[in-house]
């Protein structure tokens, strides 16, 4: 059984967690301090070897994604931290800004400084302008306590950290995108290679990376790698916050060893809401495939995940029981594609458009059998023919939820409505007889 591994979400519960104050006296800024003793490359080397992957979805090693920069010309290299977080279900980074701003801080100083660059950003959605506050306060605190600004801790060496409030697009958390919209353009990907890395910011050399990786950072140089790998699995190191809403008893952030399973989640956040059972599930937000109860024992880590069906994604674990129509969660999901599809490329922008239009009519016993050819054709139009991985995400409910439930489909079509409409309901057990 495994157990929660509160790391990141250790000061959540303190009373003013978010001040400098409780954040040093619990050992905040030891790291940085720490860090500031060591050769750059060390700490890289040290990233590396925790096999600290990105936290934003992608699973892409940290540390290797650092060592990914050219040798310093001279020039600015940039250090962005993606806080947009706008998948639905996604719900970590937020609490996380919002309850211990500093152990962000912290890691984007140890980062900066890995990395050589005296010049970082956060990229914030923003909406959550709690946050934002919450960040701007942090980071006053820290350069009042010269954490940040020049000099930092005497060791000669320099930081200046902007936050940025994006306007808030679900696009703009796609990394070029983001560093689009930083720049003051339209917040659209641009075609890679070049990656960031090599030109970024600016067309500088940049490390992108999720609010979360960077928070792991000061706990892997304070208590080591040794410590960092004897959690989680064999390729999927470490601790991780396992977003738990929907119909379950106690929602919440969970933060646990990578492979921890839904059972063993659900077992902590007091099983699914009362007197229901679970139907369906996104192991990482609404661009992952849906898994059912036959997954509930399905080790939570890259590769298991991926081997299951699905991707780990952000561990957004959006939870729905034998009350849900998935039809109409689907179609609420392929409304929102459709929204934020930025348009570039045609496959996405038309695609997005067929498939909400398409659920859409099946949801309000609008569908004919022949929709369901249509849901079938069009996700091969858009997956691996899209400009940016928004397109190849946007079916992906659909594809599992048509896999898991069809029949579901064909009832609102034999139907004319939602089966899960008390009355529609009734009408459906008179069409059965
Ligand atoms: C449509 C879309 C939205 C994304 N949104 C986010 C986001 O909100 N936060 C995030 O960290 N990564 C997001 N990503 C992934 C980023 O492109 C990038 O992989 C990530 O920021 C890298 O950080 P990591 O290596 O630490 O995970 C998104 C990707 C896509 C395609
Ligand atoms: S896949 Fe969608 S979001 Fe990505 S570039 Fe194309 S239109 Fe824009």
């Amino acid at each position: 059984m495994s157990e929660l591994t509160p790391v990141l979400t250790a000061r959540w519960g303190m009373p003013d967690s978010w001040r400098l104050e409780t954040y040093r006296r619990d050992g905040g800024y030891q790291a940085l301090a720490k860090a500031l003793t060591m050769e750059p490359s060390a700490l890289v080397d040290e990233i590396k070897a925790s096999g600290l992957r990105g936290r934003g979805g992608a699973g892409f090693p940290a540390g290797m994604k650092w060592s990914f920069l050219p040798k310093p010309d001279g020039g600015p290299r940039y250090l962005v931290v993606n806080a947009d977080e706008s998948e639905p279900g996604t719900c970590k980074d937020v609490p996380l800004m919002m309850a211990d701003p500093h152990l962000l801080v912290e890691g984007i100083a140890i980062t900066a400084y890995a990395i050589g660059c005296d010049h970082a950003f956060v990229y914030l959605r923003g909406e959550v302008v709690h946050a934002y506050r919450r960040l701007m306060g942090a980071v006053e605190e820290a350069k009042a306590a010269g954490l940040l600004g020049q000099d930092i801790l005497g060791s000669g060496w320099g930081l200046e950290l902007t936050v940025h409030a994006g306007a808030g697009a679900y696009i703009c958390g796609e990394e070029t995108a983001l560093l689009e919209s930083l720049e003051g353009k339209r917040g659209q990907p641009r075609l890679k290679p070049p990656f960031p890395a090599v030109a970024g910011l600016y067309a500088r050399p940049t490390v992108v990376n999720n609010v979360e990786t960077i928070a792991s950072v000061p706990g892997i140089v304070a208590r080591g790698v040794e410590w960092f790998t004897a959690m989680g699995t064999e390729r999927s190191k470490g601790h991780g916050i396992f977003s738990l809403s929907g119909h379950v008893t106690r929602p919440g952030q969970y933060e646990a060893p990578f492979g921890i399973t839904l059972r063993e989640l659900l077992t902590m956040a007091g099983g699914i809401r009362a007197g229901h059972e679970l139907k369906f599930w996104t192991p990482g937000g609404s661009s992952t495939p849906l898994f059912t109860a036959e997954h509930l024992d399905v080790p939570l880590d890259y590769e298991q995940v991926a081997a299951a069906g699905s991707m780990l994604g952000t561990r957004a674990i959006q939870i729905f029981d034998d009350t849900t129509c998935v039809v109409r969660a689907t179609a609420r999901w392929m409304e929102f594609y459709a929204h934020e599809s930025c348009g570039k490329c045609t496959p996405c922008r038309e695609g997005t458009m067929w498939l909400w239009g398409t659920v859409l009519a099946i949801q309000e016993g609008r569908g004919k059998p022949e929709d369901l050819d249509i849901l079938a054709d069009i996700p091969a139009s858009i997956v691996g023919k899209a400009f940016c991985p928004l397109g190849d995400g946007a079916p992906s409910a659909l594809t599992s939820s048509m896999r898991y439930f069809r029949s579901e489909y064909e009832d609102h079509i034999h139907l004319g409505g939602c089966p899960f409409d008390p009355a529609a309901s009734i009408l459906l057990e008179e069409v059965a007889l």
